[in-house]
């Protein structure tokens, strides 16, 4: 008996934000007790047992999870968001999208430097928003433990890009 994983509960909507896309939708994920506790289960899963002090949640979904995912490891929860969303000094880091740039921003001093963190998200694309988020908490001198993502879409090069940076890329369904 294994019942629904992960990916049964993620629906898929065609020609979403434009013609082409096929975007995967995590809100039917989160919305399923079952569907949510699982997803917070296997994302914790490999970081079980270890010193994790902050986990680092990417706009937007990955506040929902990271929230979770931090109180199942007592760590506390830090917000890496987009430019100007942030009330107090920060430090931000721009990364290029298809057309243009976006940026993202932490507070100066969300982390203290020798901190453990685990950043989680809902989905590894072009690994654009985790690299920024990974240079974000290494520049504030914290040792980034690891990335944790429900999806990875594998044709848009994320994962290796993110391994490029000497950084452990964790997965539960493509
Ligand atoms: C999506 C997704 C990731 C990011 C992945 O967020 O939730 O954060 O894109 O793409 P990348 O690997 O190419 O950087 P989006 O930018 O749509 O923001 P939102 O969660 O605020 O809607
Ligand atoms: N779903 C959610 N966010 C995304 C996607 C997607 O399919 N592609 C790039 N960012």
């Amino acid at each position: 008996m294994t019942g629904p994983q992960v990916r049964d509960y993620i629906r898929t909507i065609p020609d979403f934000p434009r013609e082409g896309v096929m975007f995967r939708d995590v809100t039917t994920l989160f919305a399923d007790p079952r569907g949510f506790g699982l997803t917070i289960d296997q994302l914790v899963n490999p970081y079980a047992g270890h010193r994790i002090d902050k986990v680092v949640g990417l706009e937007a979904r990955g506040f929902i999870l990271g929230g979770a995912v931090a109180h199942r490891l007592s760590a506390g929860f830090v917000p890496v968001r987009k430019q100007g969303k942030l009330p107090g000094a920060v430090i931000r880091e721009a990364y290029k999208l298809e057309y243009g740039e976006a940026v993202m921003e932490i507070h100066d001093d969300a982390l203290r430097a020798g901190e453990q963190v685990l950043i989680v998200d809902d989905l590894l694309a072009t690994g654009g928003t985790a690299g920024a988020g990974i240079t974000l908490c290494r520049r504030l001198g914290t040792q980034v433990v690891g990335c944790a993502f429900v999806i990875d879409l594998p044709d848009l090069g994320g994962r290796a890009r993110i391994e490029a940076m000497d950084m452990q890329v964790h997965t539960l369904c493509a």
